[in-house]
């Protein structure tokens, strides 16, 4: 069933200064999101659940969340994608106060608070769906993805020794890590109430 949630636009500006603009992903943005995801890393593309770099499956990714429970959303510095997220519901009853987040990153604007946004944003998509619990799942070599999770006050719940393949059919580890909505909600604010870069600007 497919349930509409919009996040107003807006503009944010990140550590060094650089405007954002923050927005739902429409299918016209396919074009815009094939450069950014050719624009990453070999090694963080290797670890996505899906080839990135196929456009029929990203296109069908996008059409697939305009009808179903996965809601996106997306940054642009000027017109270009620096940055993805994700809230993805589930039709499972018994899983129904759950959501999974996703995020990544362009390269040369990673640590300068553009996921910290982009998790806040869907933060907010996550208490309007009435979202208990959220979840991030990542293959153990994503560091910074384990990082960022710790940081917003997720637990390592569970690791599953060589559950998925990369895309180079490599067996890994995957990590499922969880955090109740309200916790989140506390890490986020407390980051914010302790970062400089807020109270700058
Ligand atoms: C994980 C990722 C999304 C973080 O995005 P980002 O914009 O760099 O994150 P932020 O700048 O908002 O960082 C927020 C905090 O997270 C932690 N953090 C983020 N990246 C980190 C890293 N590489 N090492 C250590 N801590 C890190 C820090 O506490 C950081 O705060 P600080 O910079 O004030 O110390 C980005 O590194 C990325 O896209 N990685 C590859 C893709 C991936 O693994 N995605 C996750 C799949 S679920």
């Amino acid at each position: 069933m497919a349930r509409e949630a919009f996040i107003m636009e807006k503009t944010e500006t990140l550590k060094d200064g650089t405007k954002v603009t923050i927005r739902n992903l429409t299918v016209e943005d396919l074009d815009r999101l094939m450069s950014f995801y050719r624009s990453l890393p070999e090694e963080d593309i290797k670890y996505l659940r899906v080839d990135v770099t196929n456009k029929n499956i990203v296109k069908q990714r996008i059409e697939f969340a305009k009808a179903g429970d996965i809601f996106r959303i997306i940054a642009l510095k000027g017109d270009s994608i620096i940055a993805d997220g994700a809230l993805e519901l589930t039709t499972e009853e018994w899983r129904r106060h759950q959501g999974e987040l996703r995020v990544i990153v362009a390269e040369e604007f990673r640590r300068k608070g553009v996921g910290m946004i982009i998790m806040r944003e869907l933060y907010f998509l996550a208490m309007e769906k009435k979202v208990e619990k959220v979840v991030a799942k990542m293959m153990k070599p994503q560091i910074a993805a384990r990082t960022i999770c710790m940081t917003l006050g997720f637990h390592e719940e569970l690791v599953i020794p060589d559950y998925v393949k990369d895309q180079t059919g490599n067996f890994q580890d995957l990590i499922i890590m969880t955090c109740d909505i309200q916790e989140l909600w506390k890490e986020l604010d407390q980051f914010y109430m302790d970062s400089d870069w807020e109270r700058c600007r």
